[in-house]
């Protein structure tokens, strides 16, 4: 009796155990498979409201600049922006094809300086999976009160994209396998935010009454650390090269109006812009494609022009590094076989 009484309980806690095994292996089955995706997600999502949150006063120059800053150190988010990095207004609400809209490419740390640090954010990181694709939504706010000077460009040369950027309501940021390929601003807008009028008067850049280069925040003094040790170089670097690109027409189709409706756009007329291009402007001049159709006739022009963009992308290549950036073009969005929806 005394044993049989000691088995009756123990049997009871397997069969309890079993029942619980059983229970899980159910629940395991059933659950969906978390993508390591959404954890990141979530992670970089809080990281960048943290960064830049939400202040009273829209005009507030220090919050801006402590925004910058910060954004050009997040671990989390440098680690994982692909190179080149996308950027654009949402085509339509709920379409996730990041190819289905005007982009422009960037260096990850040209647009986390200089693009995202023009939005506050405030709330939650909302995580959705789209197939393959993992969507953050960030509720934001657009500094529109901030100095004309204090923009990547005039963004009012187009009104059209001038209100999307003050009014959307939130950024999209695309995450697949790890890496966030791109951003855009969400066609979720509210048009009661107020707007701030510009007129644009024709000029991307323009000398400020103190005799300051304007836009300010697209020159390397602004975008690198004061202890960069490069910053002459590549200042003096890409103002030569600028200089030939100019006269070789290649800021006429490579400025922010996209007269030659390339898609995604690259952008030379701007010191930080001009980054993100610094190896493809070599290899584009020597193979002939740059300007269409035959590139550049006379030899002698020619190589001038490969030696000061060779000048130009070594610089970039140590004022970057410098900044702990990661120096190396990774694989192609274009030439990926990744699909965005
Ligand atoms: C008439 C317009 C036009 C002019 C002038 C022009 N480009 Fe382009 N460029 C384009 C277009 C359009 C593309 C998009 C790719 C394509 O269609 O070949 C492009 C692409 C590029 C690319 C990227 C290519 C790639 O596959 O990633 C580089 C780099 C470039 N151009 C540099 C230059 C340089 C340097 C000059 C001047 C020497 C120049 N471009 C002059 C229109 C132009």
């Amino acid at each position: 009796m005394p044993q049989l009484r000691k088995f009756y309980p123990r049997s009871r806690f397997v069969f309890l155990g079993i029942v619980l095994a059983i229970a899980l292996l159910i629940y395991k089955l059933q659950a969906p498979e978390i993508s390591p995706d959404i954890k990141l997600a979530k992670k970089l999502g809080a990281e960048i409201i943290t960064a830049c949150p939400v202040v009273n006063e829209p005009k507030n120059l220090a919050a801006f600049n402590s925004c910058a800053d910060n954004l050009s150190q997040l671990k989390t988010l440098r680690d994982t922006m692909n190179a080149p990095f996308l950027w654009g207004a949402q085509s339509q609400v709920g379409n996730y094809n990041i190819k289905d809209t005007q982009t422009t490419q960037f260096d990850p740390l040209v647009w986390r300086h200089t693009y995202l640090s023009t939005f506050m954010f405030k709330g939650e990181p909302l995580v959705e999976q789209v197939n393959n694709l993992t969507v953050i939504h960030l509720p934001t706010q657009f500094r529109n009160q901030l100095d004309i000077g204090d923009f990547p460009y005039p963004f009012w040369h187009s009104s059209k994209k001038w209100d999307s950027y003050q009014q959307t309501t939130e950024l999209l940021f695309f995450l697949e396998q790890k890496k966030l390929k791109g951003a855009l601003r969400s066609a979720v807008v509210d048009p009661k935010r107020p707007k701030v009028d510009h007129a644009w008067d024709g000029k991307w850049v323009w000398t400020d009454a103190s005799g300051k280069q304007q836009p300010y925040v697209t020159l390397y003094t602004r975008l690198f650390s004061s202890s960069n040790p490069h910053i002459a170089k590549v200042d003096a670097a890409y103002r030569a090269f600028e200089d030939k690109l100019r006269s070789h027409s290649c800021l006429a189709c490579h400025s922010p109006d996209n007269t030659s409706k390339q898609n995604p756009l690259l952008i030379l007329n701007y010191p930080n812009q001009a980054l993100t291009l610094r190896h493809e402007t070599v290899r584009q001049i020597q193979e002939k494609r740059m300007p269409p159709p035959n590139g550049i006739a006379n030899e002698q022009e020619r190589q001038k022009l490969i030696e000061l963009a060779q000048t130009f992308a070594e610089a970039g290549d140590q004022a970057l590094a410098y900044e702990g950036e990661k120096i190396t073009l990774e694989k192609k969005l274009s030439q990926s076989s990744i699909n965005y929806q």
